[in-house]
């Protein structure tokens, strides 16, 4: 199987052994009957050790990314979790990408300071800036999120991981935004891909989840071990959940693809909306990096809005307008659903953010670009675009 969308439907599902069940069944057993002491049927001992559906998921994750081992969280923050324990240790630095979901940034900023682990911010599309921002000998991850959450800023993967390995440091990729349908960090030189499996993974916006995937063995070990030792691991219901959604990964990123562009090319041309944020426009500052990073420019879209510079109350009152306006894009968090959402992520995704750094101004606003028609669509931004006339 060579092809992406035969193995997104096929890796480890083949029939049921037993009763020849097209779709494997769902285990949701916690403990597993051994045949004498110690002897366990393949390897199956209790649920939070391994457990067959998400072993079956895990298999999946790891083939699609076009890596040797997949791991399956209970949410995407627990895996950035499992990556920071993984690879840090008290007294080592992190450079993170200076837009960063706001989530992953209070990991590092409120919760691993305190335990000791620095950081610091780079632009990594700036090779002096990353290079300025590690610490030889002390730096050990550089943490990337590209597109970035909300901004979709673009950066470039071989770079960082080839600037990164040069001081000995690991580079994880934050691959959310795209899904492996769309981009492969492992296959650009990055050593670890990190998921909200919540998102375009899962899909339906039903299951919370996240993965990590790797190659290195003695990387996987540690990643089993903290799965085994610390739990936080996918329930067996979310990971089915999630396996039946890759199956249709390709033809619904397809589908967000080709709604998100039609729905740029619009606001581009609105002259309502000061700035849109999306890879796939020829005037995205990193529109060529995109097209060699990518496989396509992927489901989200963010915009600015006018009469308003530098995030004053103005443009936030307009975006908020906006986005309470809408009625076919939902008003809520998260995104990679097949219904369109609207976010405001100053005050939504990224509330965590604000006074920091990393700060998203109140005049953006984010959508999940669902797969609803595209008429339909078009027609719900420009009511709630005249809301603001
Ligand atoms: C890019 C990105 N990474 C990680 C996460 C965290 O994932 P979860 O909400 O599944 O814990 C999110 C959540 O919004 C996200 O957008």
């Amino acid at each position: 199987m060579t092809d992406f969308e035969t193995r997104a439907v096929h890796v480890a599902q083949a029939p049921d052994e037993l009763t020849g069940a097209v779709m494997p069944p769902l285990y949701l057993a916690s403990t597993h009957r051994q045949d004498s002491v110690g002897v366990h049927r393949n390897g199956y001992e209790y649920s939070r050790v391994a457990n067959p559906t998400r072993d079956a998921l895990q298999e999946a994750l790891a083939n699609l990314e076009g890596g040797k081992f997949g791991f399956s969280f209970a949410s995407g923050i627990a895996a950035e979790d499992a990556v920071i324990r993984a690879t840090l240790k008290p007294g080592d630095h992190v450079v993170l990408a200076n837009e960063l979901y706001g989530g992953t940034y209070r990991l590092f900023n409120k919760i691993y300071r305190e335990w000791g682990i620095e950081f610091d911010l780079a632009d990594l599309n700036d090779e002096a800036s990353l290079r300025a921002a590690i610490r030889p000998g002390k730096t050990k991850l550089v943490w990337i999120e590209t597109p970035s959450n909300p901004k979709l800023t673009v950066f470039d993967i071989s770079l960082t991981s080839r600037v990164a390995h040069e001081y000995g440091a690991l580079t994880a990729v934050d691959n959310t935004f795209c899904s492996p349908y769309l981009q492969r960090p492992l296959e650009l030189g990055a050593d670890i891909v990190v998921h909200s499996t919540t998102k375009y993974l899962g899909g339906h916006s039903d299951i919370l989840g996240g993965a990590v995937v790797v190659s290195d063995a003695e990387l996987a070990e540690q990643f089993k071990y903290l799965h085994f030792a610390l739990g936080a691991v996918s329930s067996p219901f979310d990971s089915w959940l999630t396996h039946r959604s890759l199956k249709t990964l390709a033809v619904r990123m397809d589908r967000h693809q080709q709604n998100a562009a039609a729905i740029a090319e619009f606001l581009v041309k609105h002259p309502g909306v000061a700035e849109v944020y999306y890879p796939g426009l020829p005037t995205h500052p990193q529109h060529e990096l995109a097209k060699r990073q990518m496989h396509g420019f992927g489901g989200m879209v963010s915009l600015r809005f006018a009469g308003n510079e530098n995030g004053s109350k103005a443009g936030t009152a307009e975006a908020i307008r906006f986005a309470q306006a809408l009625r076919l894009f939902t008003l809520a968090e998260s995104l990679g659903g097949v219904e369109s959402l609207v976010n405001h992520p100053a005050e939504m995704t990224h509330s965590s953010a604000a006074g920091t750094p990393i700060e998203v101004t109140g005049d953006v606003v984010r959508l999940s670009v669902g797969l609803e028609g595209i008429n339909d669509l078009l027609s719900d931004l420009k009511q709630a675009l005249e809301a603001n006339r």
